[in-house]
């Protein structure tokens, strides 16, 4: 079987080389090592000076995406502080082993082969498993898992106090999102590809085209929002066409209008796409919140608060990583001081700001239900009534208070306030 597979790889390097793209293929690959699969059936690199992996040989595309994230230079991240030493407790989460796959026996990989340089970084195989197997057999396919705990997946090594990842996100909203609708959300395809990841993942993929349910759901996980190999975005965050960042596919109403029900707004008020305009009313556009230029990573300029590991004395204060993707978290539950970092770049006083608009925006939104209770029932198909109660619920589902754009918020309460006054 693994002969075959090596002559199976020799002739793919044939095909490569002619077309002169696989520059892993050839045979002094300055890896010194050609034995392989390792212990457990991993394959490694196939040429290290290059950094391409054999599972790349034959996925170029997904080679040449990893060889751009930090992954694919996770060992000399610790080669640059001298800590690339397999005797260092560092190691298992740098470089290929049991970690982020299904396998829980620790003697596999870079530390059990004595620090073989075919086994450095964070390779395809480290999430989808050894691949021996499938490179005798193609249609055995190492599947990387979707879901994410902590002995599972990304959360496998993206945990611990220096990096709380899958601490954080298991508290944040998008780790129940299965719940939702009583768990309607998991069975109707409808629902589905903004819930449950796969859903998500097939339907981006497809170009909105397939709308699938699974039988073994997971919720808003890592790879929901970042792709290992898809594109090259920085931070791995998942491309989608016509999208400003992947949270404004889900976070967004479908274009609803007057007379609809919207939901989950968020991406149509940060850039002023919805709202009902009565007449001699202007948008007044995305404010500086929504405004690409000044606010380049949009939702995640906001919701993605970091704060680095720190230590004092021998205590440990664990890093905050943002992923709650609460915007300004509370930090102190007894007194409610709440962490303005990602707001203090453009406004001196944050806290202020945020709390005498948010007693302003109470306000209004009271006025404005108040007023749409007194209209009488005949009234109620009137534009004014359809107008208003469709700007109310927008910005009542957009749960920000109006933050995310202040004078759109604004705009929209008094207008359909003095509207309503006309009946
Ligand atoms: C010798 C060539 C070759 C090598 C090396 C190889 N693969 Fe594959 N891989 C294939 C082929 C061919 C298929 C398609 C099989 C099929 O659809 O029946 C495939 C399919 C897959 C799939 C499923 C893709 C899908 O859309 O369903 C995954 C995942 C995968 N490979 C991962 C890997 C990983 C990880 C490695 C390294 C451990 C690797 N492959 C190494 C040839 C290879
Ligand atoms: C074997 C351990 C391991 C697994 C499994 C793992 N990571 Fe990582 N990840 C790392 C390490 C180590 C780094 C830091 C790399 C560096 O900069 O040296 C990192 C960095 C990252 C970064 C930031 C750096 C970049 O590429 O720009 C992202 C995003 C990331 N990982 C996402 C994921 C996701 C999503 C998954 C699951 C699909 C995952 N990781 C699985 C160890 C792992
Ligand atoms: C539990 C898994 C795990 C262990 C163990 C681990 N790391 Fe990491 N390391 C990571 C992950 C995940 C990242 C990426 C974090 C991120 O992007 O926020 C990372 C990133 C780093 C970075 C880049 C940090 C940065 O901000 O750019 C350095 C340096 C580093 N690790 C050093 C070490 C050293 C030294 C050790 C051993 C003392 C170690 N790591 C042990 C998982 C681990
Ligand atoms: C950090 C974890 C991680 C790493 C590293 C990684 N993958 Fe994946 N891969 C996944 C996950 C999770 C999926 C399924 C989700 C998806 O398709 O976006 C996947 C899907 C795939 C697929 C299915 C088709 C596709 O692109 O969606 C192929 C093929 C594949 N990976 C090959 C590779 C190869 C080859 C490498 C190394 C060059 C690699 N992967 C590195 C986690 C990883
Ligand atoms: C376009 C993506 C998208 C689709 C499609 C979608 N949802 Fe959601 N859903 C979201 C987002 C985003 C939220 C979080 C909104 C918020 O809190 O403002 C959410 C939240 C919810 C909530 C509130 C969660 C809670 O328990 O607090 C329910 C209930 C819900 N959705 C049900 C459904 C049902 C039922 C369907 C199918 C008919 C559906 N959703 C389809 C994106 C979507
Ligand atoms: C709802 C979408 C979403 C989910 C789910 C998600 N992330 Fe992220 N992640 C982001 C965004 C947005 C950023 C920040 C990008 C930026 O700084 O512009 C990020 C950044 C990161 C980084 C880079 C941090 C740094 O600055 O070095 C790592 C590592 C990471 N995520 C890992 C994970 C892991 C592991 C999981 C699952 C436990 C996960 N993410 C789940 C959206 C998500
Ligand atoms: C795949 C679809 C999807 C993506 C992508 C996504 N979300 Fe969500 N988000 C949801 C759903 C669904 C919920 C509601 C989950 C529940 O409570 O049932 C939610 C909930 C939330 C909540 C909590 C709302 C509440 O009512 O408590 C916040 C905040 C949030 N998302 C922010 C973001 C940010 C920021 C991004 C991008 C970094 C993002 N989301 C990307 C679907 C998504
Ligand atoms: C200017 C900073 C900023 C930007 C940009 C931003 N938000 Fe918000 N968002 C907030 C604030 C502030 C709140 C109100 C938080 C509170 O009341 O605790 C909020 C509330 C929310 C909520 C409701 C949370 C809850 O607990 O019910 C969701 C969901 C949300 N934002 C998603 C998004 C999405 C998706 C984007 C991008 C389309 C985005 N936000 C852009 C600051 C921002
Ligand atoms: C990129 C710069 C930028 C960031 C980041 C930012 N803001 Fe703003 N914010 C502004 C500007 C500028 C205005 C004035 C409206 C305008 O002209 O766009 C504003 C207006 C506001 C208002 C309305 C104030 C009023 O009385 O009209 C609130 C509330 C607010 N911001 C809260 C926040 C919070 C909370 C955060 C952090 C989560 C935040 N902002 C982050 C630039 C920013």
């Amino acid at each position: 079987m693994i002969d075959r597979s090596w002559f199976r790889i020799a002739l793919v390097c044939g095909v490569a080389a002619g077309i002169g793209f696989f520059a892993g293929c050839s045979s002094d690959d300055g890896g010194g090592d050609q034995s392989g699969p390792f212990a457990g059936g991993f394959l490694g690199l196939a040429n290290v000076e290059q950094n391409v992996t054999q599972c790349g040989e034959c996925h170029p595309s997904q080679q040449s995406f990893w060889g751009d994230t930090g992954h694919a230079h996770a060992f000399a991240t610790l080669e640059n502080i001298g800590r690339e030493g397999i005797e260092q407790s560092c190691a298992p989460c740098h470089n290929i082993s049991d970690l982020g796959n299904e396998l829980m026996d620790s003697s596999v990989g870079f530390v059990a082969e004595g620090g073989n340089a075919r086994l450095r970084n964070v390779q395809c195989e480290n999430c989808h498993g050894p691949g021996a197997d499938h490179l005798a057999e193609p249609t055995d396919k190492p599947i990387a898992p979707i879901d994410v705990d902590f002995d599972v997946g990304c959360g496998e090594c993206h945990q611990d106090a220096h990096h709380p990842f899958v601490e954080e996100w298991s508290e944040s909203a998008h780790a129940g999102s299965l719940e939702a609708a009583g768990g309607r959300v998991v069975t109707d395809p409808n629902c589905a590809y903004c819930h449950v990841a796969q859903s998500f993942i097939e339907f981006v993929k497809s170009d909105g085209v397939n709308r699938i349910t699974t039988s073994e759901p997971a919720p808003i996980t890592c790879v929901a929002c970042h792709d290992p190999h898809g594109n090259g975005n920085e931070k791995q965050l998942r491309e989608i066409d016509g999208e400003e960042i992947v949270c404004t596919f889900c976070h967004n109403s479908g274009g609803s209008e007057i007379g609809d029900t919207p939901h989950h707004p968020q991406a149509d008020v940060l850039l002023a796409r919805a709202g009902f305009f009565f007449d001699g009313v202007t948008n007044p556009g995305p404010s500086t919140h929504g405004d690409l230029e000044n606010n380049p990573d949009l939702c995640a300029g906001c919701h993605v608060v970091t704060v680095p590991f720190m230590r004092e004395g021998d205590v440990e204060i664990p890093a905050q990583v943002g992923h709650t993707f609460l915007p300004i978290p509370v930090i102190d539950e007894e007194t409610g001081e709440r962490n303005y970092d990602n707001c203090v770049d453009c406004h001196a006083n944050p806290s202020s700001v945020f709390e005498s608009w948010e007693a302003r925006a109470e306000i209004l939104f009271e006025e404005l239900e108040a007023a749409l209770e007194a209209v009488p029932e005949g009234d109620r198909e009137s534009e004014a009534y359809q107008g208003a109660l469709f700007n109310f619920e927008l910005l009542e589902s957009d749960a920000s208070q109006g933050v995310h754009n202040p004078r759109l918020a604004e705009t929209l309460l008094e207008s359909s306030l003095a509207a309503l006054e006309g009946l």
